[in-house]
């Protein structure tokens, strides 16, 4: 889909661009902290997390301009989970975005500071939304808050780390990828909802498309794992199975993950009824992450 890619590419750039504006400089002292946060969030990176938001936003009328506070907040926070997922306590990672993990370039001490740094300044970025009619700054601020909280983000990750050597049922996988993945997706869909005004049924199209995109996401980035190479993923490629995680393909095998993903995205599919035309990006995007081979 050639549009699309031209699509996400302006979007790549605006967000970028808003980034680059919301964070301290990099030569804010301490100069140290300001540039490992910018090396982890300028590292490239898919976007997909704002990109989600704005699209959302403009599914329900909304303009891209009041959605990017939020846009860039739940970027910043996904950045912060990808520095402690590497961390060697973690996942043990080298490798992110292409780069040298911030761990590796920086000091385990300092990568640990960065990712505080980084989940703290999500929330400066995100106070710069305003609130609309149906929408308070407390609820945007609750919506950003749990999601990245011990019963969501750092639960799912808490259940991953758990799960580490040990053979899980599928429903207990299905928990972790609703939780250290889901989550994250289902937020920043809402956020640009709720920047749009957006009514309580598109909320729900939001929150059950995100909640379907997202797992479809987590099984495709697990079977990625295990199908590309380190060079293409920008990440170490054949780790699950190196430290024995939990995963799709680990527990249903590869032709039944890939039908999963199909599943769950025409799932997700589903929910955008409701936005007529309006959800034409929404539906690009979760077509072009089923198909994504990097
Ligand atoms: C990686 O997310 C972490 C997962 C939840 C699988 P992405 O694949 O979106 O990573 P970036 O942002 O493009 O680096
Ligand atoms: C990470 O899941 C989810 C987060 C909340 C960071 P993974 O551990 O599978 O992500 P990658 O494969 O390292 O990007
Ligand atoms: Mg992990
Ligand atoms: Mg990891
Ligand atoms: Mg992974």
């Amino acid at each position: 889909m050639p549009d699309l890619k031209d699509y996400l590419k302006n979007q790549q750039k605006l967000v970028d661009q808003a980034l680059n504006r919301f964070l301290p400089r990099a030569t804010a002292a301490p100069k140290t902290i300001h540039e490992a946060m910018r090396y982890s969030i300028f590292a490239g990176g898919k976007r997909l997390r704002p990109i989600l938001t704005l699209a959302a936003a403009e599914a329900c009328g909304g303009d891209l301009e009041a959605a990017l506070p939020s846009a860039c907040a739940v970027e910043i926070m996904h950045t912060y989970s990808l520095v402690h997922d590497d961390l060697p306590s973690m996942d043990n990672d080298d490798l992110r975005r292409g780069r040298p993990t911030s761990h590796k370039v920086y000091g385990e001490g300092m990568a640990v500071l960065t990712g505080d740094a980084l989940l703290t300044e999500a929330f400066t970025v995100l106070a710069e939304t305003s609130p609309t009619p149906r929408y308070s700054l407390k609820d945007i601020l609750l919506e950003f808050s749990l999601c990245g909280g011990s019963k969501k983000l750092i639960g799912g990750q808490v259940l991953d780390l758990e799960g580490e050597g040990k053979s899980l049922t599928k429903a207990q996988l299905i928990k972790i990828h609703e939780n250290k993945t889901a989550a994250l997706l289902t937020t920043s869909l809402r956020l640009g909802g709720m920047s749009a005004n957006a009514t309580p049924r598109k909320l729900e199209a939001l929150t059950n498309f995100g909640y379907h995109l997202g797992l479809a996401f987590q099984v495709i980035d697990d079977i990625l794992d295990v199908t590309q190479s380190t060079e293409k993923l920008g990440k170490t490629a054949g780790k699950d199975e190196s430290v024995n995680k939990a995963t799709y393909p680990s527990i249903l095998g590869f032709e039944q993950s890939k039908k999963e993903a199909a599943r769950l995205t025409k799932k997700a599919l589903a929910s955008l009824d409701v936005f007529g035309k309006k959800g034409t990006h929404l539906d690009g995007i979760a077509h072009y992450l089923l198909d994504r081979d990097y």
